[in-house]
């Protein structure tokens, strides 16, 4: 049993070795899982299966553990590191049963646009996580964004999409509860991954714009 404060966070001594978890067990990931409203209580309804959540804010972090202490959960954790980073370097290779990303940052303007998670890189990494036959639940209130999402699974073919999950209101997320009380409309989509050829991931690199600029004279 974890109760003791910080029991599930995630602790990575070395963030350059792979993350191991119990392979006779389903896994599912939660992008950006916030304070964890969705992500703990489907650990809570899903005892045989364990659950991480990812989560680079670390007062969500923190909130995410309190409430797996307070409601006794013992399958679920959470990771505080950025979402690309660890789909491309530390999860297991086709070990995921579902990754769910739900109302990621839309980033609307679009100087900010490569700031988006869904893209070539993402889907790469998804691809290599997930069992074949696993699934990704997405959704969003931002409809050019989840138009966006819908266009890039569409040209992978490694992708088909099916129908989303259906969520009561105990499985939706805190943003969700905040955007649906305001009568805003919300965009679900789910895909399956196929077989396809399995090529290992290049490594990632970092645009020469985001490089640390040397400061003169030092
Ligand atoms: C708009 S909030 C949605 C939170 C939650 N999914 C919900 O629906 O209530 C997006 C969350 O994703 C986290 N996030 C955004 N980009 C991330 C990244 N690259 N890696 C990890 N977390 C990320 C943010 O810190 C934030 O908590």
């Amino acid at each position: 049993m974890n109760d003791a404060p910080g029991d599930h966070i995630l602790r990575v001594a070395d963030i350059t070795r792979p993350l191991e978890f119990d392979t006779a067990r389903p896994l599912e990931v939660e992008v950006g899982c916030g304070k964890g409203r969705f992500l703990t209580a489907r650990a809570k309804a899903n005892p045989d299966c364990d659950f991480l959540g990812i989560e680079r804010m670390l007062g969500r972090v923190r909130l995410f553990d309190g409430k797996c202490r307070r409601g006794g959960i013992d399958n679920a954790k959470v990771l505080r590191l950025e979402a690309l980073y660890t789909f491309h370097y530390l999860l297991p290779a086709h070990g995921v049963r579902t990754v769910y990303v739900f109302f990621p940052d839309p980033w609307p303007k679009r100087k900010h646009r490569s700031h988006r998670l869904f893209g070539p890189l993402f889907l790469n990494a998804l691809w290599k996580r997930l069992e074949i036959g696993g699934k990704i639940e997405f959704a969003t209130d931002h409809e050019e964004y989840f138009g966006v999402v819908k266009d890039c699974f569409a040209a992978d073919g490694r992708f088909e999409e099916v129908a989303p999950m259906e969520r009561p209101r105990e499985l939706w997320t805190e943003f969700e509860t905040l955007f649906r009380g305001q009568g805003l409309a919300v965009h679900s989509a789910a895909w399956r991954s196929l077989p396809a050829s399995d090529e290992p991931l290049a490594p990632l690199t970092v645009p020469p714009e985001a490089e640390p600029r040397q400061i003169a004279g030092r």
